[in-house]
């Protein structure tokens, strides 16, 4: 039996596609092996999304380059392979498949074409418009399942390959969708996120037309779900009825990820992000006027081409305005075919370094801040692991804040009958990134 290793780098779409071409290859009779040395194919599913994620992919293969010829196949997948394409055979001769994500409908069709002796096959085509769906997605976690619903992006922020990586927006039915949640919520998952770069923008194009917020409603109505959740939000197709989607509905999760980038309106236009801070900081009031604490998290990038003192000093007053529950925060990263690539202005490696200190440092103290308000209340956790360095049980809130916590009644795992329920947690203690409490009886 052929057997195959992947490793995944990137977001969370290429995660579930992992998953989805982990399926595919199951089905097809391979095993799967956690190490690349027994593997006979062996995968890098890419992120392309800054220089660093870039290298990754080139340093692995570098790594095993000894073991080619052995009868062992390499192949890389998603941004960096479609990016790169056929460059990636002169920068790694060994590689033998080069695919991106718009392709993987045609992975059995490649990887018969390599068993027949090919020495190299490539899917590289974005002219699709379909989205990539398999039954047999093999899932990594038993009670949280990933769900694409849209794929690619049309938007052309400046700094970003996305769009020349993942193509343009292609909607999935809302049918088929559905049919998909109402699978999962049978098989017992509780959990469902709804994937997408710009999940806001979904539009079902078949005859019944649902938009996002239709969608959110349609799938938190399903029986058996008790979470859903969704990323990522793009701020300009962002609308005020997602909110009102999820004030209606618990199973809908309080928390909102809605990247800002910049909190400079001068720097948003160059970064052609089509929103000014006021409008921001609009929707920032939509989210903070609902009645059920909702948690808001974000994406910065310091240091974007002729991001002055000035322009960075309006991204602190940001964070100071809006007061995120958690940040991802970047030094920009020149990307090759990006329209930021023709600017001007480039702050030095140092100056970005430097900001993206200040950002952390003071992103921290907002996040002790607003974890310590939840001291004292009680929150329903999901259980998603064990910590036997500590005692501690693993969950998370519906805010998706990770809540460490003790149980008199399941003090340590007995087999995983306690993992992915729902208990309810006292919040005792609050640090920066998690929060520390007790389970309480009965609940
Ligand atoms: N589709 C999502 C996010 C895509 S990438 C969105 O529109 O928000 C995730 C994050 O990586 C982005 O939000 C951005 O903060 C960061 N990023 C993207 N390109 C980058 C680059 N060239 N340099 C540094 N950070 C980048
Ligand atoms: Fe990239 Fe912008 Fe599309 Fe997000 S919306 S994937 S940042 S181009
Ligand atoms: Fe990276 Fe591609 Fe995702 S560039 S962030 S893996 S869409």
């Amino acid at each position: 039996m052929k057997t195959f290793y992947i490793e995944t780098f990137g977001c969370q779409m290429n995660v579930h596609d992992s998953e989805k071409v982990s399926g595919t290859l199951l089905a097809q009779g391979y095993s799967q092996v956690e190490t690349p040395d027994g593997a006979d194919l062996v995968l890098y599913n890419t992120c392309s999304i800054r220089d660093k994620a870039e290298q990754k992919v080139f340093s692995r293969l570098q790594q095993f380059k000894r073991d080619a010829g052995k009868g062992k196949v390499f192949g890389v997948l998603g941004c960096v392979a479609q990016q790169e394409g056929e460059k990636i055979f002169d920068k790694a001769p060994h590689v033998s498949l080069v695919a991106g994500s718009a392709s993987y409908t045609r992975l059995p069709e490649m990887l018969v074409q390599l068993e027949a002796g090919g020495s190299r096959v490539t899917g590289l085509s974005l002219d699709t418009d379909e989205t990539f769906e398999t039954p047999f997605t093999r899932r990594d976690n038993p009670h949280r399942a990933y769900i694409t619903i849209i794929e690619g992006c049309d938007k052309s922020c400046a700094y970003c390959v996305v769009p020349f990586t993942r193509g343009p927006e292609r909607s999935r039915t809302s049918g088929s969708i559905m049919e998909e949640a109402r699978r999962l919520a049978e098989e017992g998952f509780t959990e469902i996120q709804l994937l997408g770069q710009n999940v806001n923008s979904y539009q079902d194009p078949s005859p019944a037309g649902w938009d996002f917020a239709t969608l959110l409603r349609r799938v938190a109505a399903i029986r058996g779900l008790r979470r859903v959740r969704f990323t990522t939000s793009h701020p300009r197709d962002f609308v005020k009825d997602i909110v009102d989607a999820i004030e209606e509905n618990p199973v809908l999760c309080n928390h909102v990820h809605l990247p800002v980038q910049s909190g400079s309106t001068r720097v948003l236009e160059r970064m052609q992000r089509l929103y000014t801070r006021d409008e921001y900081m609009r929707r920032i009031e939509w989210l903070k006027k609902a009645s059920r604490g909702i948690s808001i998290t974000t994406d910065i990038i310091v240091g974007f081409a002729g991001e002055t003192q000035r322009d960075f000093e309006q991204t602190l007053s940001l964070l100071d305005a809006v007061e995120y529950d958690s940040l991802f925060s970047f030094k920009y990263s020149r990307r090759p075919n990006t329209p930021a690539l023709s600017l001007d202005d480039h702050v030095s490696e140092e100056e970005k370094g430097n900001r993206l200190t200040i950002v952390q440092e003071k992103q921290r103290s907002i996040q002790i801040r607003r974890n310590s308000e939840l001291i004292g209340s009680v929150q329903e956790t999901m259980v998603e692991g064990f910590n036997k360095a500590t005692g501690q049980w693993i969950g998370r809130t519906s805010q998706n804040r990770i809540l460490n916590f003790t149980d008199s009644v399941h003090p340590s795992p007995n087999g995983t009958a306690f993992l992915g329920s729902y208990v309810g947690v006292r919040v005792t203690r609050a640090g920066p990134n998690s929060l520390v409490g007790e389970r309480i009886s009965g609940v």
